[in-house]
């Protein structure tokens, strides 16, 4: 399969794997690549609502680019096996349908469940937002506070170990787990200095990366009813902010990160800073 996938996880709601599942993906449509998107949190469906709410704004105007969306509920097998095997067949199939895409961005809810797992199975990366805070942290791997060491890995750290191994098995593929700060507060505080060491610390032996995160910033959160995200806000509405144009450098250090280099300064003219 030629396709990449990305798998936006974290067994946590609200620390913004839907709001940043959108904007990869629509980075990734303005640099000129076939992306599909996959809302495998489609119960709850912020990303498919999202992608409505643009769906309508490119009504109005079609400069607007869209990603192919598909929502793809859990089985509603009783059987717990049952589940598993018909998640592991829509999912399968849904990829191979989707093959030809340069990328699917995958949205995944806060909670475990088998759809999600099966989805971080087939991740080239997975990408794991959190809040800057010790209680986020806590999900990703249990701290000793004394000694800022690892006590063990959390729930989700096992669970992604597990689903490296399942890709190691079916294909010898290999995940690449990228952990970064999402909501970060403007105030430099000891609790970030602290937070960020101990991330650092510790992601050698979670087997994650530590990317560069996104601070706290209200557009993020305007924008969702209009489908847009920061980059067609360049495009479409031309109006720019000191805040905005920092927000677009996080997302460019982004793309950096997931090896999509110069995605953002290839962008449409005049759209890059
Ligand atoms: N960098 C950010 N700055 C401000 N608000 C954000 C940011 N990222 C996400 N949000 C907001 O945080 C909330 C949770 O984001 P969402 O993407 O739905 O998280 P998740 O999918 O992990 O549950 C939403 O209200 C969203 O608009
Ligand atoms: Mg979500």
């Amino acid at each position: 399969m030629s396709a990449k996938v990305i798998v936006l996880g974290n067994q946590k709601g609200g620390t913004g794997k839907s709001t940043l599942a959108m904007h990869l993906a629509v980075s990734l449509v303005w640099k000129g690549y076939t992306v599909a998107t996959v809302d495998v949190d489609a119960r709850q469906g912020t990303f498919s609502r999202y992608i409505e709410n643009r769906e309508k704004t490119k009504q109005l105007d079609n400069r607007v680019l869209m990603p192919f969306h598909t929502p793809l509920l859990e089985s509603g097998a009783a059987s717990k096996v049952e589940a598993n095997m018909e998640n592991s067949e829509a999912f399968t199939k849904l990829l191979h349908s989707l093959s030809g895409y340069d990328y699917i961005v995958v949205d995944t809810p806060g909670s475990d469940c088998s759809l999600s797992r099966i989805a971080h199975s087939f991740a080239d990366v997975v990408i794991t937002p959190v809040n800057e805070s010790f209680v986020d942290l806590d999900l990703l791997v249990h701290v000793d506070g004394s000694s800022a060491t690892m006590l063990k890995p959390s729930i989700y750290a096992e669970m992604v170990w597990n689903q490296k191994k399942e890709r190691a098995v079916r294909d010898k593929g290999q995940i690449d787990w990228i952990v970064l700060v999402n909501r970060m507060p403007n105030v430099i505080s000891r609790n970030r200095q602290e937070f960020e060491k101990i991330l650092l610390a510790l992601s050698k032996r979670i087997g994650y990366r530590v990317a560069t995160g996104f601070k706290e910033r209200v557009i993020f959160r305007e924008l969702f009813l209009s489908g847009l995200t920061l980059l067609d806000r360049d495009v479409i509405s031309a109006q720019t902010s000191l805040s905005h144009i920092a927000a677009r450098q996080e997302l460019k250090d982004l793309l950096r990160a997931l090896n999509i280099a110069d995605a953002y300064s290839s962008l449409a003219s005049g759209v890059s800073s």
